[in-house]
């Protein structure tokens, strides 16, 4: 062999060698970080880009189709692309596949805000872990769940995905989501970091916050679950707060949330698109999503200009690698896509026993007792929702009605009236959009009721329930008209239902199936009981009708205080409520800024939300308040004893049903809770809580 050829073999085999040692591990991270290149450590702070979010749309070729997003891998260096994953009512990815046998359907568990109505963080935990195992199981790295904005104001499009008024129910509540999911060996990206509460102009929108209600409100529950559960990753929001877009707000992520609070994860964006990369980068956001070349490109031009300093992109590259290493992805673990969709439909269900509110229940209306012959109405009644429109839509294998839920529980269900919802839900089907499929459809329409039909079913039933429902999703706010007040339509049909059936000594109750606070004041006296379904997974029927039949005692609780009058609440003083654009996944532009309430929002009531403000002296009464609920027994529970930061509180059931008791130390904001287990009649529990405490959490 020539001597320049021996040299270059041997330089070559040389390169091979290198090449091969530097394989991504986790205790190698920095050896990694030096041999990228440039490019490299571009492409990995930018996601895969909009065709790994489309491809469950079009049918391309993706690992988890209807996934959200995608990084971008660097195979030399033995660096995979993650999968990451829409929540949080279970894991959003597409339910078929072009040419693959079997389907890929997801669990669909209940809302979060009825997740956190079970004020049952070891139950939301069990959630979150098959929800985590699903996600795994799927081939998911990163689940981009839990939501958890603080509900500022009932019309928020997206509170059904939050949990809470409050942030410390809210804080624990995701808390337990995140431990759970996380056990399973799964990431979680708690969202929307911060104050994004309303979807109106949500990609401009300021919202205007003095520091001191931010934290206290605002960033409060997003602390605790950073110091309690340690979330892999933390999502930025869309909006702008004080002025900055979160995704570039240094201080908010490096200052507050790195250095006070010691969060080691990854900050990625939400899906915006672009944005000034640069800033982004100093921020401390580590990651673009969904990710454009030019990004990549500007990132590069910027750093070898020493535009940017090269040593910022590398603290966020290694964020980037510090995930990868964890993930399933990159474990090598081979997804069965077999999950136990049947066991976790059994969590789904107690999930939603445990969350759905008794609101009212005069002289023992509930339960309904065995054989009784129910009249249903309401085009809910048939077409339960079971959550909301959005990403946060899951691609669930069936709902269960409430129909076929009291069928299950023995009930008989007039036939005659169910005929007569199941055809015009035939005739009236939900509208379809293109990214429905992706994202959920609104709700087909309320039906007006046949007077004749009306009678002829209060003859022959024993009863009547009317479930009346609500959709929102994320892109726009909720109404005031026909949503948070009931419609014309839903009060006739109500005073019409209750005029018949008491005519005739018998009974009406209500279901809310809705995603959010609606009115109830002007109404609540005409029928005699009231449940608060919420939004309640794929078993919704079912849970509902074990709780009509008493098979369960309700437990839930309001997480949420349901105001007298919209404004009764200080915050519909700087809330969108009368805006008339369009609310869409794309809602709103940078050429509204200067209006109102949908460029910016003034935070002005402070620290007035929720019970904070109605809890005060001479504030107006509330129809229910946070923390209510009634069930089928009675408890009494002794005085708290405080030991340092424990509470003991011993509790008892006085009644004569077994039930769970819900604990709330209000000092006089929400100190702790807890819930007994199941307590037959006569048994007690002492419940030991740990009061929280914001200077030492
Ligand atoms: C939503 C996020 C979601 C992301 C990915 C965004 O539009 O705001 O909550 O995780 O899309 O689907």
């Amino acid at each position: 062999m020539k001597k320049g050829v021996l040299i270059l073999v041997l330089f070559l085999s040389g390169i091979g060698a290198l090449a091969q040692d530097i394989i991504l591990r986790a205790d190698n991270i920095d050896e990694v970080l030096s041999a990228l290149t440039l490019k490299e450590k571009a492409s990995l702070v930018v996601g895969a880009g909009y065709k790994s979010m489309l491809a469950g749309v079009f049918g391309w070729k993706a690992p988890v189709p209807g996934a959200a997003g995608m990084t971008r891998p660097v195979p030399r260096l033995g660096i995979p692309a993650i999968v990451l994953s829409d929540g949080p009512a279970g894991v959003r990815i597409e339910p078929k596949r072009k040419g693959a046998e079997g389907t890929f359907y997801c669990t669909g568990f209940p809302i979060g805000s009825l997740l956190a109505s079970t004020w049952d963080t070891s139950l939301v935990e069990r959630v979150g872990q098959a929800i985590g195992n699903e996600a795994l199981e799927y081939g998911v790295d990163i689940l981009l769940a839990p939501g958890m904005n603080i509900h500022r104001n009932p019309l928020c499009g997206r509170n059904f995905e939050y949990f809470s008024e409050d942030p410390l129910l809210s804080g624990k509540t995701a808390a337990a989501y995140v431990r759970g999911v996380q056990s399973e060996g799964v990431g979680t990206s708690v969202k929307h970091f911060a104050a994004n509460n309303q979807e109106t102009n949500r990609f401009w929108n300021d919202s205007q916050v003095p520091e001191d209600v931010l934290r206290e409100i605002y960033l409060r529950n997003f602390e605790i679950v950073v110091k309690e559960a340690g979330p892999w990753t933390v999502m930025a929001s869309y909006n702008r707060l004080n002025g900055v877009h979160t995704q570039e707000d240094r201080w908010l992520l490096t200052d507050v949330l790195r250095s006070e609070w010691g969060f080691r994860g990854l900050v990625m964006t939400d899906w915006t698109g672009r944005r000034d990369t640069q800033a982004q980068i100093l921020a401390g956001c580590d990651l673009m999503e969904p990710g454009e070349q030019s990004q990549i490109n500007e990132l590069v031009r910027k750093v070898k200009k020493a535009e940017l300093p090269e040593a910022a992109l590398d603290s966020c590259v290694r964020r980037v690698l510090e995930l990868v290493v964890k993930t399933p992805t990159f474990k090598g673990h081979r997804p069965s896509l077999m999950p136990d969709l049947e066991a976790h439909a059994v969590i789904a269900r107690e999930a939603a026993e445990e969350g759905i509110v008794l609101l009212k229940n005069d002289e023992g209306t509930l339960p309904m007792a065995s054989g009784t012959r129910v009249a249903l109405f309401g085009v809910g009644s048939y077409q339960l929702l079971a959550g909301g429109t959005g990403s946060g839509h899951v691609h669930r294998p069936y709902v269960v009605p409430l129909d076929e839920g009291l069928a299950n529980e023995g009930f008989q269900v007039n036939e005659t009236v169910a005929g007569l919802y199941k055809e015009h839900i035939r005739k009236n089907p939900p509208k379809k959009s293109f990214l429905s499929g992706m994202l959920g459809s609104p709700a087909s329409p309320e039906m007006a009721l046949p007077h004749d039909a009306l009678e002829d079913a209060a003859d022959g039933a024993d009863m009547a329930v009317l479930t009346l429902c609500r959709q929102a999703g994320e892109g726009g706010d909720r109404h005031l008209e026909d949503d948070f007040l009931l419609s014309t339509m839903e009060k006739e049909m109500l005073a019409d239902i209750c005029g018949a059936f008491h005519a005739r000594g018998k009974r009406v109750v209500v279901v809310l199936n809705v995603g959010g606070v609606v009115e109830t004041a002007s109404w609540k006296a005409l029928p005699d009981g009231i449940i608060l379904a919420w939004q309640p997974g794929q078993e919704g029927g079912n849970a509902l009708a074990r709780i009509l039949s008493g098979r369960v005692c309700p437990s839930g609780r309001l997480p949420v205080t349901f105001p007298v009058d919209y404004f009764d609440l200080p915050s519909s003083a700087n809330f969108p409520y009368d805006y008339k654009g369009r609310g869409s996944m794309t809602s709103g532009s940078k050429r509204e800024n200067d209006v109102r309430n949908v460029g910016y929002t003034v935070y002005e009531e402070g620290l007035d939300i929720g019970y904070r403000y109605f809890s005060r002296e001479g504030a107006p009464a509330v129809s229910y308040p946070f923390g209510y609920g009634l069930s089928y027994t009675t408890f009494e529970a002794g005085e708290p004893e405080y030991d340092g930061d424990t509470v003991r509180v011993t509790v008892t059931n006085t009644g004569l049903t077994a039930g769970k008791e819900v604990v709330l130390i209000m000092d006089p904001v929400l100190r702790a809770f807890g819930k007994t287990r199941l307590l037959g009649p006569g048994e007690s529990e002492t419940l030991f809580l740990e009061l929280y405490n914001a200077n030492n959490p």
